[in-house]
């Protein structure tokens, strides 16, 4: 009889322990400022390409201590083929790029293997947590969090001569968050220093409710990281390879259109 008892307790204690550990509190959409993460970094990472625009880290649920919750048991099996479709994989490239060599799809699908899976309780397949990763990033500024928000409607231009106060970007990403009339929601992004008063732009992170759904506060632990240095950069990525190309098209005659031309010297001044 005691035997059993205990049996029980142990096994109602492991229930409630699995249960509580694999709660999803929050999820979190976390971009990264690509000219900060590939040029402005110790050690340099070496990308392939530098869009002048916010990119995709992650998007993953996390505990209710803030911690990132991956590595979830995941025993389903999926026909890649299907989940990214080519309409698919336009609109993850769009805000989700690979910056270095790696296949997108194979980014892609670890970030379903690491983190997508323990989202499992909202969403029961890759395509519908890629589908929401679409959603979420819809929102973000019109879907491009640089010129539909922080240019479009604040003014704040990556350049490298040009400093924001830690005021003025987290009054940008915030207003983000006041979608629908809803109350703004704290938000959070981090900095690589440069030195005691400046500091270049990298992460924003933006939480959810626990169904990626709603705007939410992002935790203390998440906030308490944020940069707060007074000024702020937000470094322009060198000029794009295109420009090069189309330059040289240009010079050697080939391929020239009207569109080309004023394109080309669009990007020259
Ligand atoms: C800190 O770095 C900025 C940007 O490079 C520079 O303009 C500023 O003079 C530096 N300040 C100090 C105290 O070194």
């Amino acid at each position: 009889m005691k035997m059993k008892n205990l049996s029980l307790l142990l096994l109602t204690l492991t229930l409630l322990f699995i249960s509580v550990c694999s709660q999803v509190q929050q999820t979190q959409f976390v971009y990264r400022w690509p000219e900060t993460y590939c040029e402005k970094a110790t050690p340099t990472v070496a990308c392939t390409k530098i869009p002048l625009q916010f990119t995709l880290v992650g998007f993953w649920g996390t505990d209710s201590s803030g911690g990132i919750q991956q590595g979830c048991q995941d025993t389903g099996t999926y026909d890649w083929a299907k989940v990214f479709t080519t309409e698919t994989v336009n609109k993850l490239t769009a805000f989700w790029p690979s910056l270095s060599t790696q296949d997108p799809t194979e980014m892609w699908k670890a970030a379903w293997t690491t983190y997508g899976t323990c989202l499992i309780s909202k969403f029961k397949t890759p395509t519908q947590y890629f589908n929401r990763a679409i959603r979420l990033s819809d929102a973000i500024g019109g879907g491009n969090l640089l010129q539909g928000q922080l240019i479009g409607k604040d003014g704040i231009v990556p350049c490298d001569s040009a400093t924001y106060t830690n005021a003025e970007i987290l009054k940008s990403l915030t207003a983000v968050t006041t979608v629908n009339n809803q109350k703004e929601k704290k938000v959070s992004f981090t900095c690589n220093s440069i030195n005691s008063t400046h500091a270049y732009l990298n992460q924003v992170t933006f939480c959810y409710t626990n169904n990626a759904q709603y705007y939410t506060d992002c935790p203390t632990t998440v906030i308490s990281k944020r940069c707060n240095v007074p000024n702020i950069i937000v470094p322009r990525p060198p000029t794009p390879t295109a420009r090069a190309s189309s330059l040289q098209d240009l010079l050697t005659g080939e391929k020239i259109g009207p569109n080309v031309l004023w394109e080309t010297l669009g990007q020259l001044f």
